[in-house]
């Protein structure tokens, strides 16, 4: 699948200020800096739809591009920035817990991981809940054009092991990069296989 028409949509600062639930959407998310909204960007094609930085926490809303009149990318906060927290809801925010908590048309929560840091605890409690709660949820590494071959082929694989000490299987497993488009394809014709069941 390719994406013809990418738009700005809508900002929300509350779940339920979120556009109508009547077509399916895709929700990228992620401790700050993984890559988020550039990933929507190279998906559309754009070089600023979502707004990119190199300082974390820019993207501080909600935020929904209309993608092809038919369904929605949702570009989100990042986590990962309260330095402690007592509760999963502090730590993730409440914005993204009631968003991932209220969206019936939420086909699919990609959480982005960076392809060159060892497993982090947020990323694996968060995943976590995200599963007890059943949220489907598909993991994308980023940044693989940082990594050199060796570290490539050891790093992400590593990383499955790892979570495979925790999980019996592993959800679907995308490896992009924002720089060179590597995933980009597989990710689109995850999403059209996920859109013709809505
Ligand atoms: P917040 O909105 O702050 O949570 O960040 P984000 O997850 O949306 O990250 P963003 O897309 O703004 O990217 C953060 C920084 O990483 C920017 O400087 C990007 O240019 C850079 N970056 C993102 N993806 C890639 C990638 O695949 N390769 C390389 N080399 N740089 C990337
Ligand atoms: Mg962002």
């Amino acid at each position: 699948m390719k994406i013809n028409t990418a738009q700005f949509f809508k900002s929300s600062a509350k779940a339920n200020q979120c556009p109508k639930e009547d077509r399916p959407e895709y929700a990228f998310i992620g401790r700050s800096n993984v890559g988020k909204s550039s990933l929507i960007n190279k998906l559309c094609k754009r070089k600023a739809l979502a707004k990119t930085s190199s300082t974390p926490g820019k993207t501080q809303l909600i935020n929904h591009f209309d993608i092809d009149k038919s369904w929605y990318l949702v570009d989100l906060p990042g986590f990962g920035y309260a330095k402690v927290s007592k509760t999963i809801r502090a730590t993730f925010g409440e914005l993204i817990t009631d968003y991932i908590s209220s969206r019936k048309n939420l086909m699919c929560l990609f959480v982005l991981i960076d392809s060159r840091i060892p497993m982090q605890e947020i990323d694996l409690a968060f995943m976590n809940s995200m599963i007890e709660n059943g949220v489907p949820i598909a993991i994308v590494f980023t940044k693989t054009d940082k990594l050199n071959k060796s570290q490539y082929a050891t790093y992400m694989k590593k990383y499955e092991e790892q979570l495979l000490e925790f999980w019996e299987e592993l959800p679907p497993v995308f490896y992009t990069s924002s720089k060179s488009g590597l995933g980009s394809d597989e990710l689109l014709n995850f999403i059209e296989d996920l859109n013709s069941k809505w």
